[in-house]
């Protein structure tokens, strides 16, 4: 089978192309100004062509809290939203920080319509499972609060974590960063560490300082970068996650981290919980985020705060670097064909209504965005044309190393 998409806008190298792109056997075969036979045409129409988004930072809840999300809605989501492949989180129940508890999760992960791969739980006691564990995106360290109870909190374990993970993924909140970097540099410690959701402006310029040769990565989500702590008087615990949202002045400093590239990667840390749940009083913390990450960010790019090759960067390359995802991330001939065609000038209201999340709700319900995803294609299969979804399986990533 081999699929043709004419006229896509493409950005190379900051420069402007419409070119046209063959896909065979699920991979990008060429791209080009010629219009090479195919067995299906598809034409882009002019609109913008970007690699699909890697998504470093979801909790898709399977298994044991599917009541909020599965790898089958999880992933529609992230399909509709330009989204071709994801890394879940280990916080499930069980979660996942046995070999057993992996291998579980790579059977039930095979619904999902977006490729997929996965971030292992680091525990007290578990750095034999660590050692063992095959074909993961990185080991996930908590050392705060989380949903489940993934805490590790003894520094001589931390230290032994980072050294045997060549690659740990930290949940920054309050001294985490510095603490986790106090310990690479007394130990001295090489393997790498990425700070997810960084959320202040203090975190951000420790993270800074020690942003030596890309041992230390830093990533910030959609909510800290669109809302701040005037949020929650409106939304209450619709707004609330860890690490809450800051203060505008923090805000602020996340995008000047983007503008200036302390900012490596945006990932959605897409947490959804039921709407009953948050209504509680003693509600969950998290929320929902994977299908609105693009059209946020293509509105912010229709307003003039921030480039296409910016977005590319911090969404596709970026993320397939860091985690050293093969052959994804890239509008090159030889990838994967995972791409998302956008319509950067359709405008929409993000509703409750139409968000394929199992959640049902977004902190952004009634906003009006400007840029949309129109067509998603994973491994060269379309899953996702203009409101309507595809169930065709994707596949685990493979990691280079
Ligand atoms: O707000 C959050 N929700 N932060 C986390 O670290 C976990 C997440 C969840 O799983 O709900
Ligand atoms: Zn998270």
């Amino acid at each position: 089978m081999s699929l043709l998409l004419k006229n896509c806008r493409l950005c190379i190298k900051d420069k402007v192309f419409v070119k046209n792109i063959l896909i065979r056997k699920g991979k990008i075969a060429k791209i080009t100004g010629k219009e090479p036979k195919a067995d299906k045409v598809i034409d882009a129409r002019n609109n913008f062509v970007l690699p699909g988004l890697i998504d470093a930072h979801v909790h898709f809840r399977e298994p044991g809290l599917t009541h909020k999300e599965d790898f089958l809605t999880g992933s529609m989501a992230a399909a509709k939203g330009g989204v071709t492949t994801i890394l879940d989180m280990p916080n499930t129940l069980p979660p996942t920080i046995t070999i057993a508890a992996l291998e579980e999760k790579r059977k039930l992960a095979a619904k999902s319509i977006v490729n997929y791969g996965f971030h292992f739980g680091a525990t007290q006691d578990n750095l034999e499972d660590i050692r063992k564990a095959k074909n993961i995106a990185a080991v996930k360290l908590y050392m705060d609060y989380t949903t489940g109870d993934l805490k590790v909190s003894d520094f001589e374990v931390i230290k032994d974590i980072l050294k045997t993970s060549k690659l740990t993924v930290i949940h920054a909140e309050d001294g985490s960063v510095k603490n986790v970097v106090d310990i690479l540099t007394k130990n001295k410690i090489k393997n790498r560490v990425h700070f997810a959701h960084v959320s202040s402006q203090k975190e951000l310029n420790y993270a800074k300082q020690n942003k030596i040769k890309n041992q230390v990565t830093v990533e910030v989500t959609p909510h800290h970068l669109f809302m701040n702590q005037n949020d929650i008087q409106t939304l209450g615990a619709f707004a609330e996650m860890k690490p809450r949202l800051k203060t505008e002045h923090d805000q602020k400093a996340l995008w000047l981290g983007i503008k200036n590239e302390t900012v490596d990667i945006i990932a959605s840390d897409h947490a959804p919980h039921l709407k009953e749940e948050k209504e509680q009083a003693n509600y969950p913390f998290g929320i929902p985020g994977v299908e609105t990450t693009l059209p946020l960010l293509l509105d912010a790019f229709n307003k003039n705060i921030i480039t296409l090759p910016q977005i590319t960067k911090l969404c596709c390359e970026n993320p397939a670097k860091i985690f050293r995802i093969k052959n994804k991330g890239f509008l090159k001939e030889g990838c994967d064909a995972d791409l998302v065609i956008v319509d950067l000038y359709k405008r929409q209201a993000v509703r409750n209504d139409d968000l394929l999340t199992k959640c049902k709700w977004s902190p952004y319900d009634g906003k009006i965005l400007k840029g949309w995803a129109v067509m998603t294609i994973v491994n060269g299969n379309v899953v996702y044309d203009n409101e309507e979804l595809l169930d065709l399986k994707a596949k685990e990533v493979q990691y280079g190393r």
